[in-house]
């Protein structure tokens, strides 16, 4: 079987930056993988490059097989892949439910809208008890599962997370990771990027380190998260603490 995402030799440039530098990543069918890097590594800038919503100076892009390098990411999102993007970006004035409904935008069948609709529901069981509130009423937590939601609203077979964890407390980030356990639990392959290794190290099967563009750094996620590069600079914990 193909692999849900193949990117080879990816790089990215804004101008004279070079936000991202010959990325080789893979995400295996059913596959939850982690990007791991501080502020500014690029990680975003790889999830765009991967969605068609950046474009690539060089490398190659596949989705479930097929070569998407290049397309625009509204021809992207009808190959079900789907990206979450930082900051959520809810519309905050308009209802869970209608954030819910424009995640559908690409589903033409109304009965297929209303099953998708009911499944999210089952999923998060908050949305639905938030489901006629403005979004922009809900907590922050709640508010990573509208995203989610409004994301499995388009039926994707893979889902790209920009940083989930981002902005949440501890408990909230617990949550968010449990979400992301059960999304897996279906079947699709997930793509996260996050600055908080020890919460993203939990849900992931592989992990990879990026650091200002580049991949230093990959393996099974045990092996990475027990790296002592990785212990003292993500997990906070220097190697004569270990
Ligand atoms: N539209 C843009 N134009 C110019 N430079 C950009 C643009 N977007 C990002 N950059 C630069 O590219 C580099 C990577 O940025 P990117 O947002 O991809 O990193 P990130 O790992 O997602 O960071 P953060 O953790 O802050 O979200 C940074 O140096 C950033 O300043
Ligand atoms: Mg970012």
């Amino acid at each position: 079987m193909a692999d849900a995402i193949d990117a080879r030799g990816v790089n990215v440039h804004y101008g004279r930056v070079h936000a991202v530098r010959d990325v080789d990543l893979r995400v295996a069918r059913g596959e939850v993988v982690v990007v791991v890097g501080p502020n500014g590594a690029g990680k975003s800038s790889l999830l765009g490059a991967l969605s068609g919503l950046v474009p690539i100076s060089s490398g190659t892009v596949h989705l479930d097989g097929a070569d998407i390098t290049g397309l625009p990411a509204q021809r992207i999102a009808r190959l079900n892949l789907s990206q979450v993007p930082e900051g959520r970006r809810i519309f905050a004035p308009l209802t869970v439910e209608e954030n819910l409904r424009l995640g559908a935008y690409t589903v033409r069948d109304n009965s297929r809208v209303k099953t998708l609709l009911e499944e999210t529901l089952e999923m998060f069981p908050i949305l639905s008890e938030r489901f006629r509130s403005p979004a922009g009423l809900l907590s922050g937590g709640e508010q990573q599962m509208l995203a989610f939601g409004r994301a499995l609203m388009s039926e994707p077979r893979t889902l790209l997370l920009d940083e989930p964890s981002m902005g949440l407390s501890p408990a909230l980030v617990d949550q968010v990771i449990e979400s992301i356990r059960k999304i897996a639990s279906g079947g699709l392959s997930i793509l996260m990027v996050e600055q908080n290794a020890s919460a993203a190290f939990g849900v992931a099967n592989r992990a990879y380190i990026l650091d200002q563009g580049g991949i230093t750094l990959q393996g099974p996620v045990d092996e990475v998260a027990s790296d002592p590069r990785v212990l003292e600079a993500f997990l906070g914990l220097a190697d004569d603490a270990v």
